[in-house]
């Protein structure tokens, strides 16, 4: 079979690794990709939001599985368009990723559920929205743009000032454009968060290991959001009973929900949950795999998923067993200085034909320039290792990252800290 995967990130360079492995792929193309997949797959110069190129691209190449990796095609509809067109496509309907491309849609059906989530009102008015902040006691408080916001539309408030600032910031200059149209106001949950990717064929699920990223940039997770700075899975925060409580309460509940309302969910489903005071609240759904955590949790599958891929764009799931690997990930990205503020590009990066001892290295923000490999975004390579322990992944990845070198490089020291420090090291 033909594989086409969409997408350019360390997320689609993992993605393509994994893919790479399956006995049933022919040959695998990455749109656009990165220099990391271009090593595995041959990229495709094409641009993704381009949804009739992308059908002549799949039809003329036998693509028989598309997977799309980021979420702007999906909540555009790429997979409503595939289909249309007699495509197999791993992803939700254009319906269906509203669970991620409008945050008003998910809350309500999470209400309407009774999936737990924060307390929220939603605004359509900034007069009412500034209403409802004057009235509000309790800080901190968190404002959401309704739609994609590429990572950035969530403002935790500290006081009256900042939530009104925010508020104009969404709302009056539409900082996030349209993003910002509808607004979210709900309260602040304090704890541990999870990612759990969820594999769904509309009705059957399968849950791959539980992850923890790194969202903040600095140490002891201080400072701004960023898109992700490195992650570790399995968590040990996703213990048996927890995973129980969030398969009863959020899974099967979210895929009812979705299925009452005649467009079953699809595709991967990205639970963001956050645990306060011991019980797993959901902070948001993602209608794709994550990243970084896809990188950390891939390489412990076991099973070869393009099987699993196809099932759950075509409602097969029931009868497939996935298997994991007995080992834990450990995932390190390295970044460029600056970001997620203003950063420089175009450094020449060495060392990346020196990584060892068992480690994966997954491309991102890489470009090839006169036959060098050279920095092109924020989140430039990651560094995965994989173990018996998270002490021992931690030893070897940042052994590794020695190795690796440009100018003005950053990366956190401490991913894993809170692992780390549960298991007395
Ligand atoms: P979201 O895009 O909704 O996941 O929000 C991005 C990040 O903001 C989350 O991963 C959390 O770290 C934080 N966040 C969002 N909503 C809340 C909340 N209600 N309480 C605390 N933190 C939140
Ligand atoms: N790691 C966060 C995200 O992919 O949205």
């Amino acid at each position: 079979m033909n594989i086409l995967i969409i997408g350019s990130g360390g997320r689609e360079h993992a993605l393509a690794w994994k893919v790479k492995q399956s006995p049933v792929l022919d040959k695998l193309f990455c749109m656009p990709g990165n220099p990391g997949t271009a090593e595995i797959a041959e990229n495709i110069e094409l641009d993704i939001s381009d949804f009739d190129a992308l059908v002549r691209f799949a039809k003329k190449q036998d693509i028989g599985l598309t997977i799309i990796g980021p979420e702007n095609p999906l909540v555009d509809g790429i997979v409503d368009r595939f289909s249309a067109e007699g495509l197999v496509a791993f992803g939700p309907t254009k319906f269906a990723a509203q669970l991620e491309g409008s945050k008003s849609f998910s809350k309500d059906l999470m209400q309407a559920n009774n999936i737990p989530t924060a307390k929220y009102a939603i605004f359509t008015e900034l007069d009412a929205a500034k209403d409802y902040i004057l009235k509000n006691k309790k800080y901190p408080l968190v404002l959401k743009a309704d739609g994609l916001a590429a990572g950035k539309g969530v403002l935790i408030c500290t006081d009256e000032k900042e939530a009104l600032d925010g508020l104009n910031m969404i709302m009056a200059d539409k900082s996030f454009g349209d993003a910002g149209n509808k607004l979210v106001i709900e309260e602040f949950l304090d704890g541990d968060e999870l990612s759990l990717f969820v594999l769904c064929d509309g009705e059957n699920y399968r849950i791959l290991p539980a992850a923890q990223d790194h969202k903040k940039v600095g140490e002891g997770d201080t400072g701004k959001n960023t898109g992700g700075m490195g992650a570790y899975a399995p968590a040990p925060l996703a213990t048996s009973a927890l995973l129980k409580n969030v398969e009863e309460n959020v899974i099967k509940k979210t895929l009812q929900a979705m299925k009452n309302l005649g467009h079953p969910y699809r595709g991967l489903l990205y639970v963001g949950i956050i645990i306060e005071d011991g019980i797993a609240y959901v902070l948001e759904y993602n209608c794709r795999f994550g990243d970084p955590e896809t990188q950390a949790i891939l390489p412990l599958v076991k099973s070869d998923l393009v099987p699993f891929f196809k099932a759950c764009a075509t409602g097969s799931l029931k009868n497939l067993t996935l298997e994991f690997e007995e080992k834990c990930a450990m995932d390190v990205v390295l970044t460029s200085g600056g970001y997620p503020g203003s950063y420089e590009k175009n450094f020449e990066i060495t060392g990346l034909d020196q990584i060892s001892n068992g480690c994966l290295l997954f491309h991102a923000g890489t470009k090839l320039s006169n036959g060098k490999i050279i920095t092109s975004g924020g989140r430039v390579v990651n560094l995965v290792s994989t173990g018996s322990s998270f002490a021992e992944c931690m030893e070897n990845v940042y052994e590794e990252i020695e190795k690796i070198q440009f100018e003005k490089m950053y990366f956190r020291r401490d991913i894993g800290f809170k692992v780390l420090e549960k298991e007395g090291l």
